[in-house]
């Protein structure tokens, strides 16, 4: 059967591709070290997951989830940014709980741009925010993230043209592949170009709970001016260890929150009501238990930093996310070493060009494994390497 051609546009995901050939190497009894997962190996807190359980036993909370107000829970996000960031969101018109934050990066370039529209797509990125750009008719022009920049994209080499025809810039830190993180003046220079060219911040920051030695990563909303230029998504799914709940939200400017609710009135009825309870509980409630989390990432960090560095790779130590951003060894292109180490010592990371064309030369390995098993890991890179 004939598909649309626009899907001929952009890849699937990539994880699943991958998973299902890891899974094959596991039939066939390889003890394969999957590297590539961006998802906490931690449970979520105890007492959540009883919560959980309580509210899924109510017959009445399975119904259409629209049929409840999400009021609640929009407050409890808006508490949540208060007490975190120091950030006022009014409930009702600034916040909107999404199914994950895929959901609102996926959706959000339906609300954003017209067909033929520009989306800056930070290069290497997060491969959804180029599928759904593309899924809605939109262009994409890349911005480089540079080693010499910081991984920050650099404003002012964007043309005067680009600019002009771009109606949204993707941004996204601590960042996801990249591992680096923005600071006050890099933000500032963004609101400013952004109301310079009337383009709309797209910020994406599900990874701000995830951080090292006292480092507290930002809202875009504690600089001045971000609610006129931007809007900001986040997710409980890094956060509190939980990616399967599919909890997300976007918060601030008012047109783009309308312009979603009214977009996600047709796509989906609203998140299942038991997951709202235990948003609304986790967003609420203790947050002690990632002091240890991160204590632990932290130190399965140093382990993988360090393993790198005896094999001669060049490899930053991040501040935030629980990912690791090397360097490939000359002589390979990002494929062919993930690609060969996977075959010779079953041990999987993510090529960085799978990120973009200025992922080349890159590779990605996440945090998500108890550290004897990082440990080993590094052991076979190292039998690898020699
Ligand atoms: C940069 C970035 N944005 C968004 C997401 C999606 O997160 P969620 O689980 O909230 O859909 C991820 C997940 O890995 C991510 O790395």
């Amino acid at each position: 059967m004939r598909v649309a051609r626009r899907l001929d546009l952009f890849r699937g995901y990539l994880g699943t591709e991958m998973n299902i050939r890891l899974t094959k190497m596991r039939e066939e009894g390889k003890d394969v070290i999957n590297l590539g997962l961006g998802d906490p190996d931690f449970p979520p807190p105890q007492h959540l997951l009883e919560t959980l359980r309580e509210a899924v036993r109510d017959p009445g909370h399975h119904h259409y989830p629209s049929f409840y107000s999400n009021k609640p829970l929009k407050e409890a996000i808006a508490g949540w940014y208060q007490r975190r960031f120091g950030v006022e969101l009014d409930p009702e018109s600034e916040v909107i709980p999404l199914l994950g934050s895929s959901e609102g990066l996926f959706l959000i370039h339906l609300c954003l741009l017209d067909v033929g529209d520009t989306a800056l797509i930070p290069d290497p990125s997060y491969p959804s925010y180029e599928a759904g750009a593309k899924l809605a008719g939109g262009h994409v022009e890349s911005v480089p993230l540079l080693k010499e920049n910081g991984f920050l994209p650099d404003l002012e080499a964007i043309s005067g043209e680009q600019a002009r025809k771009a109606r949204m810039i993707w941004v996204n830190y601590p960042n996801n592949p990249t591992a680096a993180v923005a600071g006050r003046e890099f933000y500032e220079k963004l609101i400013a170009w952004a109301r310079e060219h009337d383009v709309v911040v797209v910020h994406d920051t599900p990874y701000t709970e995830v951080c090292f030695e006292g480092y507290r990563p930002s809202s875009f909303f504690e600089f001045a001016g971000a609610r006129d230029v931007g809007v900001e998504l986040h997710s409980l799914s890094k956060s509190y260890n939980c990616c399967g709940w599919r909890t997300g939200m976007l918060l601030g400017n008012k047109d783009v929150i309308a312009g979603m609710a009214k977009i996600k009135s047709h796509a989906d009825r609203g998140m299942f009501y038991p997951m709202q309870v235990v948003a609304r509980e986790a967003l609420n409630g203790p947050v002690d238990f990632m002091e240890e989390r991160n204590r632990i990432f932290q130190e399965r960090r140093d382990v993988v930093v360090e393993g790198l560095r005896q094999i001669g790779l060049e490899v930053g130590s991040p501040k935030a996310t629980f990912y690791i951003w090397s360097t490939v060894p000359g002589g390979y292109t990002s494929q062919e070493f993930c690609f060969k180490v996977l075959d010779e010592v079953s041990v999987w990371m993510i090529p960085g060009s799978m990120y973009g064309k200025y992922g080349e030369g890159y590779l990605r390995i996440a945090l998500t494994h108890p550290v004897e098993r990082l440990a080993e890991a590094m052991q076979r890179l190292t039998k690898f390497a020699s």
